[in-house]
């Protein structure tokens, strides 16, 4: 097998050619056989509900070189859960979980000459995702669904990966409504982020903190990664009807529970950000990102977690059992990676 060329300790997370990617149709109210393909593009319907209504649901998950050689895929079927939640959510076709398993250890397999190298720090990042594709003027469901998942070797998300970043909290945007799609991985939502996204991103900030839509008291997530804070010993997670319910962030509850530690999901008040000793952003893509900074824009106050620009302690500890879990250096007593033979 032929190595890429590629510099594996300096990736960034962005989208880099792979060997296949593997598709799955949904027709006459039946999931087709899983094919692979090395075309990287698709050809549907101009009408394509995906196109006009926005039926689109994704998923991300990760795949990781262990010290002992081993691929190992952190909870997919949490992912494969998810993405039936989303498709519900949003009425598409759910795709079925054990399809779901075989379709990420199918691309993981066809492609492991792309999974970083142990050494590297960096990891195959899977893209799951399933549109409607069938013609349909009315606003209503699609008939027909493609479901599509490609893989690309990624670094950290945000800039420096586990170094402490500026995040900003702006109140003149919402990302998803109270009872509305916030709690799925649809595109819309990602859609609803970009101007808010760009706007930190001019200002300095590697991303926007929303509050909740309605009252705009409480600390929601950011565009790609729900929150945590550390205060004395406890993990502090907000509740809320509007973020995407993380993977990352349930692992790192329960691993904080294991820590001896007390773990709460609840409302956060802004202002309560001041009690914090430590705070992140989690998810799939950025791991743990430690917060520097958060500044309120509108008040103009500033919530200071690190002086020394480094990552807490707390944080830390939480990061590197994490990843010992995802490179195999510490035992999965919690049965969370799929290893692929
Ligand atoms: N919140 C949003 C909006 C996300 O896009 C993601 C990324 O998937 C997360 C949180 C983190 O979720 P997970 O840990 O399952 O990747
Ligand atoms: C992930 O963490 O997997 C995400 O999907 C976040 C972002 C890249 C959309």
């Amino acid at each position: 097998m032929e190595q890429p060329k590629i510099d594996w300790s300096n990736l960034s997370f962005g989208y880099m050619p792979t060997d296949v990617n593997v598709r799955c149709t949904y027709k006459n109210g039946e999931w087709g056989e899983l094919r692979t393909t090395t075309d990287t593009h698709i050809s549907i319907h101009m009408a394509a509900t995906c196109l006009h209504y926005g039926q689109e649901a994704f998923e991300g998950l990760k795949a990781f070189m262990g010290k002992d050689g081993k691929i190992r895929v952190f909870r997919l079927d949490e992912n494969a859960k998810r993405l039936q939640s989303s498709c519900r959510g949003i009425m598409m076709a759910e795709f079925p979980e054990d399809k779901f398993r075989d379709a990420v250890i199918l691309a993981v397999r066809e492609n492991r000459r792309f999974v970083p190298p142990y050494e590297s720090g960096a990891s195959l990042y899977l893209r799951p995702l399933l549109i409607g594709t069938s013609a349909q003027v009315g606003v209503k469901p699609a008939s027909e669904y493609e479901f599509i998942l490609f893989v690309t070797p990624v670094g950290p998300y945000f800039k420096g990966g586990f170094q402490t970043t500026p995040f900003v909290i702006m109140r003149e945007y919402d990302r998803a409504a109270p009872l509305g799609t916030g709690i799925y991985k649809v595109g819309g939502n990602y859609a609803a982020s970009l101007v808010a996204g760009d706007h930190a991103h001019r200002l300095g900030y590697s991303n926007i903190f929303y509050l909740d839509a309605k009252e705009k008291k409480y600390i929601d997530e950011c565009g790609a990664a729900n929150f945590f804070a550390i205060k004395g010993n406890t993990y502090v997670t907000p509740k809320s009807t509007s973020i995407l319910p993380s993977i990352t962030n349930k692992s790192l509850m329960q691993l904080a529970e294991s820590m001896g530690m007390t773990v709460e999901r609840r409302h956060i008040p802004v202002e309560e950000l001041a009690e914090f000793d430590e705070a992140g952003a989690c998810g799939t893509a950025a791991v743990i990102s430690p917060i520097e900074r958060i500044d309120d824009y509108d008040t103009k106050k500033s919530y200071v977690f690190s002086k020394d620009g480094k990552p807490g302690k707390v944080c830390e500890k939480l990061y590197n059992k994490l990843r010992a879990i995802q490179y195999g250096e510490e035992e999965d007593v919690y049965g969370w990676t799929t290893i692929i033979k």
